[in-house]
């Protein structure tokens, strides 16, 4: 997915950071909008890695507001991530390092009180004098209009973006490119697809001229979970249940058991690297809770792995004519890119197959590279983290 220079995402780093000049560190500042579970360990990564963003890039990045639907925190002259945490509650005292072990542990325990009362998000952004949003809210409603507005005002104040909420890439791709490339800024968004996972940095920065003509994928790991425990004979209800105890399903268990979630990450990839210009309302779904427990049972006794894989591919131009292509046929770059989720049984030998309760991956077919095969083994708050982390540092590597 070569990245042109006037794209969103352009990053025009050499590849490898030369280090930067002792004693001129860059102050970047965030203004966050949400501080839920990806925030917050976003937070305890920035305390962490404090010195890690001065010695190896010369940054020093300082949170001036963050922003809830029941709470608010501003900080004109700027706090560090653990100073964030501390003041709602959550992290150790500001100035005290933060070490690997101490900080996930600070970031998840408890419910974070933010001081203040809760304020517009677009008056927050404006208070907030910072150069960058990190979008962390949840996808709400069709089209995800409240996080699309959200990354708009950031736009038109002069902020870069750096999000995980697929939404807006999902629904809204073509019109935040263009508001993007209008405004000057860019936007980045790596852990909206496999929590982190480099997928869209693997396709911009390491395969320059490689285009992705299609993909098979395991988008979501709650239906994995759920498939794994009914495959041992557990039911649908049961393994629901276990998969909200163990903090794997979404607060609304249809968005991941119905396919929205895989169909909105597919939807996203697709419209960013293959300009497919479709939303998550044009893949095709396949409902966990119409798989019958046999057929999972089935799969298991044969030496198979079901799993609901989604497969994206360009259609040939003709299609719906004889001799037009399928998934696995030829394509024709002019054609419209489709889209299915279905539940499939994979033989041992499939990469995919090898993906377990927490782990996703995908297959990407592309021109230049044949077929590529990456995989996350921990699907996990963290990876997500990181994947918020490692966007910052490409975006500040190139302002
Ligand atoms: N958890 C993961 O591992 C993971 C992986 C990949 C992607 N993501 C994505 O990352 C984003 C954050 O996930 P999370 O797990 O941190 O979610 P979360 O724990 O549910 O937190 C969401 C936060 O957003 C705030 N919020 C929601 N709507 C808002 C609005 N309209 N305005 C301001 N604040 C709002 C919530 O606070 P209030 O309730 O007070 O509003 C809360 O602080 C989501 O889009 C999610 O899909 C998460």
């Amino acid at each position: 997915m070569p990245a042109p220079p006037d794209s969103p995402m352009h990053d025009a780093s050499p590849g490898i950071a030369t280090p930067p000049d002792p004693g001129s560190l860059r102050t970047v500042r965030l203004c966050l909008l949400g501080f839920g579970n990806v925030a917050r360990e976003f937070c305890a990564l920035l305390a962490r890695q404090e010195s890690a963003l001065a010695d190896s890039h010369g940054l020093r990045v300082l949170v001036t507001a963050v922003g809830t639907r029941h709470g608010s925190l501003l900080a004109p002259d700027g706090m560090s991530g653990g100073a964030v945490l501390e003041a709602a509650g959550l992290g150790p005292a500001s100035g005290t390092p933060v070490s690997a072990a101490d900080a996930p542990v600070a970031a998840a325990s408890g419910r974070p009180t933010l001081p203040d009362p809760p304020r517009l998000a677009a008056d927050l952004l404006a208070a907030a004098h910072a150069d960058v949003l990190v979008e962390l809210t949840v996808m709400e409603g069709h089209g995800a209009p409240a996080a699309t507005a959200h990354i708009e005002t950031a736009f038109a104040l002069g902020l870069d973006v750096v999000t995980a909420n697929k939404g807006p890439i999902a629904w809204n791709w073509a019109r935040i490119a263009e508001l993007a490339r209008n405004a000057g800024r860019r936007i980045r968004f790596e852990s909206t697809v496999m929590d982190g996972l480099p997928v869209f940095s693997l396709l911009e920065l390491a395969l320059p001229d490689c285009r992705l003509l299609g993909f098979e994928a395991v988008f979501n790991s709650t239906t994995n979970f759920m498939i794994d425990a009914m495959s041992e004979g557990v039911s649908f209800a049961d393994a629901l249940a276990h998969a909200q105890a163990d903090g794997y399903a979404e607060a609304d268990p249809a968005h991941d058991i119905d396919g929205w979630d895989a169909a909105c990450k597919a939807a996203s990839l697709a419209n960013v690297a293959m300009d497919a210009r479709i939303t998550p309302a044009d893949i095709e779904r396949q409902s966990l809770s119409d798989v019958p427990l046999e057929r999972i049972r089935q799969a298991r006794a044969e030496g198979k792995r079901l799993r609901l894989v989604t497969t994206v591919w360009r259609a040939a131009a003709d299609e719906g004519k004889a001799g037009s292509a399928t998934p696995a046929g030829p394509a024709t770059p002019a054609g419209p890119v489709r889209g299915r989720l279905e539940a499939r049984e994979l033989t041992i030998d499939h990469p995919l197959a090898a993906l377990g309760d927490e782990s996703l991956g995908a297959i990407l077919h592309t021109d230049l590279m044949g077929d590529i095969f990456v995989a996350e083994l921990g699907a996990l708050v963290p990876q997500t983290a990181y994947g918020v982390y490692a966007d910052l540092v490409h975006l500040c590597r190139t302002r």
